[in-house]
């Protein structure tokens, strides 16, 4: 297995997405490739693949890097492997991976959300040195 960060969106990657995006939510379409092209070339988003031996694509996870006044902080999104190749390591690699690479940036913390029904994500995080913070998630929906 290989994990990268994305340098190029090609029609693959687009077709990946589209395999895999349903697999993560129900109700957020894939992204177009225009979409794509956002994510690959803002400095505040790394996307990361992992593609086994024949470059197959078996998962992506987007790692989102930002300053504020009290440190450059880092957070986990959009973590989703293919139902076929769960289980082993590729959500654990790609996370390792997003850590390392926030770490590099000089990011002091790395946060992530999971929902409690989610339970091998929240086996996987608690794995890979992840605890819960004692905090008060909120969201505000707004119309746009
Ligand atoms: C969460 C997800 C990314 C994990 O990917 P993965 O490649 O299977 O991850 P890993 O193989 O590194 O580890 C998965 C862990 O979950 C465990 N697991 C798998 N299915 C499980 C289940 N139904 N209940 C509890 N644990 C489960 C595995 O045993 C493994 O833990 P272990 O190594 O301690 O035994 C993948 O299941 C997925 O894409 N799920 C749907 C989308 C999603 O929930 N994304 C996370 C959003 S926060």
């Amino acid at each position: 297995m290989f994990i990268e960060i994305v340098a190029e969106v090609t029609d693959e990657l687009l077709a990946a997405f589209e395999r895999l995006i349903p697999q993560l939510s129900s109700s957020s379409p894939p992204p177009s490739a225009d979409e794509l092209v956002d994510i690959v070339t803002s400095p505040a988003t790394d996307l990361f693949l992992a593609t086994d031996d024949d470059g197959t694509i078996l998962g992506t996870a987007t790692l989102v890097t930002f300053r504020i006044p009290t440190g450059r902080r880092a957070w986990i999104e959009d973590v989703v492997v293919d139902d076929a190749a769960r289980g082993l390591g590729v959500g654990g690699a790609l996370t390792q991976a997003m850590v390392d690479r926030a770490e590099e940036l000089g990011c002091t913390t790395v946060d992530l959300t999971s929902r409690p029904t989610r339970e091998a994500a929240n086996r996987l995080y608690q794995r890979e040195g992840f605890e819960v913070r004692d905090t008060n998630v909120y969201r505000r929906k707004l119309d746009g």
